[in-house]
């Protein structure tokens, strides 16, 4: 796959934010499409649908997009994440490897604990490196790491890309995305409440879908030109500096014109969730950067792009800011 052409690339979990973007981007970054398939026509718990997927599409590439992605779900329910954050990644990775398909596969911050590394301040603590110790909290995070470690036993050339707070903001409805993101929603909640608490005591790495696109479509494109091989590597691609909700939440209200001070801050233990979230997950880019690969932005620059994008703009032109969360 050195030869300097685009490769043909499989997404999978296409109806999703990142599968969406994967198709998108690639005609722009690669010159070429990459096919994005949803679960109709590639269900990860299915191994004869993905071979018949791998076998009628013929990629040389997949990228990994589809994931049992509902944290308090999980659960709910961990065998049916398990079903497919595991047992679906493995039977992907075998047939992957049956073939020759290179696999880059997506993953989350959430195969770590949340805990503060050595206990230390979360504003300042190191940002977690791939070989820092995962010891998930959640079902989500156990099916998420159970799936890293079956691809790279089966198929140890798999490439695993963690990723961290994904979110790709209003615009969402208009290309056609079902449900919602943390961005997206406070748009709406700004639209719907005079003020709004929003947790301030977990950290993380805001990442705009449209740039992790971009970015796992250059580490596609720069192994095509032969310019490195990050073939078993595990990585962290993830928005550039950290943040708290609450640091994200006010930032959207500055970009959209509103006044940051109507978010105001709480604890974590002020608003419980099913499935307890991280209190720290900031992911470094150094394993990335040690490719040669370009990491992605500082998140603030990137919140900008999805708050000015043109699709939302318009839509914000035109009064119509209904999105299925009105
Ligand atoms: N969202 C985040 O904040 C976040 C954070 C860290 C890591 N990640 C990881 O990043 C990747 C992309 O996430 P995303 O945000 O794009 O998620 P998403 O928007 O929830 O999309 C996931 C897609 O996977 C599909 N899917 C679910 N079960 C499937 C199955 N059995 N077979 C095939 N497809 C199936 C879903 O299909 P339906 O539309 O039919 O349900 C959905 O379209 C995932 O690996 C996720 O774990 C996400």
């Amino acid at each position: 796959m050195s030869d300097g052409r685009s490769p043909r690339i499989l997404a999978t979990g296409g109806r999703g934010q990142l599968g969406h973007h994967l198709d998108e981007h690639s005609r722009s970054r690669l010159g070429g499409g990459a096919v994005a398939v949803g679960r109709d026509e590639l269900d990860l718990t299915d191994p004869a649908s993905i071979a018949s997927a791998l076998d009628r599409h013929a990629p040389e590439v997949v990228i990994n997009a589809a994931a049992y992605t509902d944290v308090d779900g999980a659960e709910a329910d961990e065998a049916a994440a398990h079903a497919v954050n595991a047992e679906g990644v493995e039977s992907l990775a075998v047939a992957c490897r049956d073939r020759g398909i290179r696999l880059i596969h997506l993953s989350t911050d959430y195969v770590f604990s949340g805990e503060v590394p050595g206990g230390g301040d979360p504003a300042t603590a190191p940002a977690l490196e791939p070989h820092d110790p995962t010891e998930p909290a959640t079902a989500y995070g156990r099916t998420k790491l159970a799936g890293e470690q079956a691809a790279l036993s089966v198929y140890p050339e798999t490439t695993i890309v963690r990723t961290a707070w994904v979110y790709t903001g209003p615009v969402r409805h208009g290309q056609g995305l079902r449900g919602s993101d943390f961005v997206d929603t406070m748009v709406r909640l700004e639209r719907e409440r005079e003020t709004l608490t929003v947790v301030d005591d977990q950290w993380g790495s805001p990442t705009y879908t449209a740039s992790l696109a971009d970015r796992l479509l250059g580490l596609v494109g720069g192994e095509a030109r032969g310019e490195f091989d990050a073939r078993g590597l595990t990585l962290h691609l993830a928005g550039g500096g950290r943040a708290t909700w609450c640091d994200l939440a006010r930032a959207v209200f500055t970009w959209i014109g509103a006044d940051p001070e109507r978010v105001r801050p709480c604890t974590t233990e002020e608003f419980p969730r099913p499935a307890p979230r991280p209190a720290f997950s900031v992911l470094s880019d150094a394993s990335w950067r040690a490719v040669g690969l370009v990491p992605m932005e500082g998140w603030r620059q990137d919140l900008a792009r999805a708050i000015a994008h043109e699709g939302w703009v318009a839509q914000r032109e035109r009064g119509d800011l209904r999105g299925p969360g009105s």
